[in-house]
């Protein structure tokens, strides 16, 4: 086992993953196990059913919790345990198994993780902050009246700094501040101001104040990911069999846009830009966060220590560019589509991650990263995808959902061909303007 990842008396590091069946927990899990860990999986396989309640499902054909852990004991001797329990709701059960299995790690993945999802309508917006603060009270909570001396590590989002632009790179959770006062100048390092876009993003805005408050009330070790949009499918682990493989989101509400463009583009479906496409956005490779993860496990906060942030992160771009990268790979044109969110049309995104590269990381590029997704997975179940599910239905504004439910609308300039898209200044012209019926 990986030294950092041993149990100081030598045995078996034991770490509860809550939302293990998803995206992100499903190849930590593994990749934990693999490290030698002992892996117990928390899920309530919600995500499942949601899909099953949008009319979509993921690209790739994930098999059910049991085959899946089936399968990774054949093919790799370890067992990791499965525990059926929605975190946030039944406390009690929450508090004896956390007594029980006495982790020493919690991975928190457990929440409903959609922007877009989290803004389809009151009832997600309630869902949405209910499901994510209570899972996140009730873990602290139970920490505090088991007093197990368990290190939390929690999924946050760069969303919470928000997207606009500043001049100086967000830093990893805090920022210090100067005031002047009577008696002289007043200095602090405060969390960085919270800007969220979203239900979703306010839920880990949210999320951050409980942590706060349980790391300083009750002496917790908790570390919170800022993490960014994480793309790609597979890792080592996943790769093995094909009983193991990942999950793959691409419709409109819980695709993310990396993923999203590739699936278009192995169907041959214009990529969906919204607005300008200025927007910057951060991102992460499947791969390298199960590593930061492990990374972040190893070097956990004394208890009692400030909530320690790292930005979970390893570069960023512009949405448009990522399209041309894809469009000129894939040969597949973009689109401009009216933006169902508010946000800035434009706008830059510097992110701070010299805390996960001072642990360890070496970043998977994008640039060495993507020829080989755009030729791999999403290409090979492009049969599977309903096209139906690909434009968003979600949309900040109330009252502008009618006119999304009806499909994206198109920009005058319509679908850019590649070769004869848009000028080449545009691509780099930060202040370029969305096309009027790309904006709602
Ligand atoms: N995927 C991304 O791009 C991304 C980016 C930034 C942050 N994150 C954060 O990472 C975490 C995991 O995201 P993901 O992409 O793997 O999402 P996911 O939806 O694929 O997985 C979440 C898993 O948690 C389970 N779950 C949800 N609520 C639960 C509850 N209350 N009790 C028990 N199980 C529950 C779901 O069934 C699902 O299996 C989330 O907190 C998300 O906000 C994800």
């Amino acid at each position: 086992m990986t030294s950092f990842l041993r149990h100081p008396n030598g045995g078996r590091c034991k770490i509860l993953v809550l939302g293990g069946d998803g995206f992100c927990g499903w190849p930590t899990s593994l990749y934990l196990s693999r490290l030698g860990c002992d892996v117990t999986i928390v899920d309530d396989l919600s995500r499942r059913r949601t899909d099953r309640s949008l009319g979509t499902s993921s690209l790739t054909p994930i098999r059910s919790i049991g085959e899946r852990l089936s399968a990774w004991e054949a093919v790799s001797g370890e067992r990791i345990r499965y525990v059926a329990l929605r975190v946030g709701v039944n406390y009690a059960a929450f508090r004896d198994l956390i007594a029980d299995v006495r982790p020493d790690t919690i991975v928190h993945f457990a929440e409903q993780r959609s922007a877009p999802f989290s803004m389809r309508s009151a009832r997600e917006k309630r869902l949405t902050i209910e499901g994510n603060v209570c899972a996140t009270h009730d873990v602290v909570c139970a920490l505090a009246e088991t007093g197990l001396n368990a290190h939390l590590v929690h999924l946050g989002s760069v969303g919470v700094y928000g997207y606009s632009s500043t001049g100086f790179p967000r830093p990893e959770g805090y920022l210090k501040v100067t005031a002047e006062a009577p008696c002289g100048t007043f200095e602090k390092e405060i969390l960085y101001p919270a800007d969220p876009e979203s239900i979703y993003h306010l839920t880990k805005a949210l999320d951050q104040l409980v942590l706060q408050y349980y790391a300083k009330n009750d002496r917790l070790s908790i570390t919170d990911l800022h993490q960014g949009i994480v793309w790609g499918t597979q890792t080592e682990e996943t790769a093995l069999d094909k009983r193991l493989i990942n999950r793959f989101d691409y419709d409109g509400d819980y695709g993310t846009v990396l993923n999203r463009f590739l699936v278009q583009a192995a169907l041959g479906y214009p990529l969906t830009v919204h607005g300008t496409g200025c927007q910057t956005r951060a991102f992460i490779h499947i791969r390298d966060t199960v590593r930061c993860i492990a990374l972040a496990i190893g070097d956990a906060p004394r208890p009692g220590e400030r909530v320690r942030i790292l930005n979970q992160v390893t570069e960023t771009h512009r949405v448009i560019d990522l399209a041309r990268m894809i469009g000129r790979l894939s040969g597949t044109p973009f689109e401009h589509v009216a933006n169902p969110r508010l946000e800035p049309e434009s706008n830059e995104l510097d992110v701070s991650n010299a805390s996960l590269l001072g642990l360890g990381l070496v970043p998977t590029r994008l640039t060495d990263a993507l020829p080989f997704e755009v030729s791999g997975i999403a290409r090979k179940y492009a049969h599977r995808c309903n096209r139906n599910t690909i434009p968003s239905q979600s949309c900040w504004r109330t009252g502008s959902a009618e006119g999304l439910a009806r499909g994206p609308t198109r920009s005058p300039a319509g679908v850019h061909e590649l070769k004869a898209g848009l000028p080449e200044k545009a691509w780099h012209d930060p202040d370029i303007a969305a096309p009027e019926s790309a904006r709602l």
